[in-house]
């Protein structure tokens, strides 16, 4: 019997068979049986290969087994990844950053982030400056910075010694920046050439007609690269005497920038007198009234920074290797910021500004640009200047027939129409009005009876920028006297060094707060004990002092400890242990392996990321024994 197809059940099958006998008899014969038909035994085979829609049951597991593999090969990836990200021991409070909004401009990302990173405009007003290596990308940064105020409706002066800024006032084709576009959520149609001139000087002392050229939203780019370098400081300080003369309105908002690119040209080391520098911490000391920032973008920034970084707020550190620089990070930020901006990548750097993070710096990858990164060919280098030259003719013209007493309004709102359509680069439009002008002058000149004189160049008389550089040289040393006798001697000269100077040791009073406070603030940037004992020793503390202070502080960090929230805690100790080891390390005596560091941080990460407090207390709990065991307290 074939029982395919019979339902589950009990059956009973009688047969009855009938025969003939050899005898020759009818015979008959009857049987019965009965017999279940039940379920097949499940065994792993019948189920691997039973058939469920299109596959085998074998099927799905192989492919579920892949995907758990994969999904297993990502996380590995990303834990990989968090733990080599570079930036990764930097504390950054998102809410204390600049955000979004009308006065904010968009310059990159957080480093390592998805995170937009905004600095305030009015910000610029207290300065800026941006140092690093060459190709480190601070004209770039610089760029974006100006960018935005632009596209705020701030003008901008751009005193450009390379010439390479020319390229801003054509929208960016550069392939190898579009393609970071989508990166830094900008799409095609973000890419725009900006509206300004570009202006050729060659003589240090030449008026430059600021007051006329300056206008929101617009970009004067004045090439300098045919100054003499030995005379940029005499450039320098008639800019900034061109600029004091303007009699700009007062403005608490940001109405003009002007940026120095290379800056360091002035330093004596580079060649410089240093009489340019004067001037310029003049500016930053006094601009600031009128609405005016002034961004500098120099290779070295510790040369400098005495008198001039009093003045200014906004600092911003592309890679470098300067040792100079490298020591004043390391002794202002301490060693996390150290170690990222000895690895960051071109086009990634530092920003401290004492109104963002709580004054900590953190890092920033800057956008590629709107504009055109390659500088304009000659041939369009070429007719900005004839242009230019042509309408200062025309002006030296009016200027002469309105001596005579003519009627130049006419001719007067068609120059300036004109110089509107040269800043728009509209050369045809700037053809046509100046063939106009040309022949309105003819007649007008004909009919006063008078021959045009021909234009010189004007130039500053050098006695005046002397006599400048003089007043700002005076007002220096009162401004340094000054300083001194409110900080001290030293202020100007740690100031450089980025040191911060510690409270005079005291016999311990009741209450010691400076003192702790000084402590936390070294710890916070990853000092070790030693570094901090080196510091106080310089600083007249005694060896006993010192060690009752670090004893003192163990107190009251037992003091705090219960009400302390271990998530706020958990990344600053962190850092500090990393930095020990680190110090450690440069001793000669590498813990990495036995503390391992390699899972440590990744663990915090997640404490952190899930926001699991006893999770946070077990590591704390762990950082603790660790330092005893290996003595790094
Ligand atoms: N934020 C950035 N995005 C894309 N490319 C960048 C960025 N910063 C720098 N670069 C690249 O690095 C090069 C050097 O940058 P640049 O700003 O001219 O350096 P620096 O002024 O420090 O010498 C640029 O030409 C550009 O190709
Ligand atoms: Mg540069």
């Amino acid at each position: 019997f074939n029982l395919t197809g019979v339902p589950l059940g009990e059956y009973t099958i009688k047969s009855k068979v009938k025969y003939t006998s050899r005898e020759g008899e009818l015979r008959f014969v009857t049987d019965q049986d009965s017999f279940k038909i039940t379920p097949e035994p499940i065994t792993l085979g019948t189920v691997l290969f039973a058939k469920v829609w299109l596959f085998a049951v074998w099927q799905y597991l192989a492919a579920l087994l892949l995907l758990g593999l994969l999904v297993a090969a990502a996380h590995k990836g990303k834990e990989y990844w968090e733990l080599h990200k570079k930036y990764q021991h930097i504390i950054v409070d998102h809410r204390l950053l600049p955000q979004p909004g009308e006065r904010s401009a968009y310059v990159g990302l957080i480093a390592e982030t998805h995170i937009r990173a905004f600095i305030n405009l009015e910000s610029l007003t207290t300065h800026t400056i941006i140092a690093g290596a060459t190709g480190g990308g601070k004209t770039i940064s610089a760029q974006d910075i100006v960018e935005e105020a632009l596209d705020h409706n701030v003008a901008v002066v751009v005193f450009d010694p390379t010439g390479q800024w020319s390229g801003f006032l054509r929208p960016c084709t550069d392939k190898s920046m579009l393609k970071l576009y989508p990166h830094f959520g900008m799409s095609i149609h973000d890419a725009k050439g900006y509206k300004g001139n570009i202006f050729h000087i060659e003589n240090p002392r030449e008026y430059l007609d600021l007051q006329s050229r300056i206008k929101p939203g617009f970009i004067n780019i004045i090439n300098i690269s045919k100054i003499d370098p030995k005379e940029l400081d005499i450039f320098v300080a008639n800019t900034i005497r061109q600029i004091f003369k303007m009699n700009l309105p007062e403005s608490k908002t940001l109405k003009t920038l002007f940026v120095y690119d290379e800056v360091h040209r002035l330093l004596p080391k580079f060649g410089g007198s240093g009489a340019g520098f004067i001037q310029i911490e003049r500016a930053c000391r006094e601009f600031r009234k009128w609405g005016v920032g002034v961004l500098l973008v120099s290779q070295v920034l510790s040369d400098f920074v005495g008198e001039i970084k009093a003045n200014i707020n906004t600092e911003i550190q592309m890679r470098t290797k300067s040792e100079g620089d490298l020591e004043r990070v390391k002794n202002k930020y301490g060693d996390a910021i150290l170690h990222a901006l000895i690895k960051a990548s071109v086009g990634t750097g530092m920003i401290q500004n004492a109104e963002y993070n709580k004054g900590r710096p953190y890092l920033i990858s800057f956008r590629p640009l709107k504009h055109s990164p390659q500088r304009l060919s000659d041939k369009e280098l070429n007719l900005y200047s004839k242009y230019n030259n042509q309408l200062a003719d025309i002006e030296y013209q009016i200027q002469q027939l309105k001596d005579l007493k003519q009627d130049t309004f006419d001719v007067e709102l068609e120059l300036k129409l004109a110089k509107d359509k040269l800043m728009e680069g509209k050369f045809t439009m700037v053809d046509i009005y100046i063939d106009g002008l040309v022949t309105k002058l003819k007649s007008q000149f004909a009919a006063a009876g008078a021959t045009p004189k021909q234009r010189q160049i004007k130039l500053i008389p050098q006695e005046e920028i002397e006599a400048d550089i003089a007043i700002a040289q005076k007002e220096r040393e009162r401004y340094t006297q000054e300083m001194i006798k409110k900080h001290g001697k030293d202020y100007f000269e740690n100031k450089k060094k980025g040191i911060e100077k510690p409270p005079a040791p005291k016999e311990p009073k009741k209450s010691e707060d400076p003192v702790l406070h000084f402590l936390e603030r070294q710890r916070a940037k990853g000092l070790t004990d030693d570094q901090i004992k080196k510091k106080l020793l310089e600083h007249g503390w005694k060896e006993k002092q010192i060690e009752k202070l670090f004893k003192k502080e163990e107190q009251e960090k037992k003091k705090e400890k219960p009400s302390k929230d271990p998530l706020a805690e958990l990344q600053l100790r962190l850092n500090a242990l990393m930095a020990k080891v680190e110090a450690k390390k440069k001793e000669g005596k590498d813990l990495t392996l036995e503390i391992d560091t390699v899972t440590l941080p990744g663990d915090v990460k997640l404490a952190l990321a899930s926001k699991d407090k006893q999770k946070a207390q077990q590591l704390l709990k762990k950082m603790d024994e660790i330092e005893q065991k290996h003595n790094l307290r």
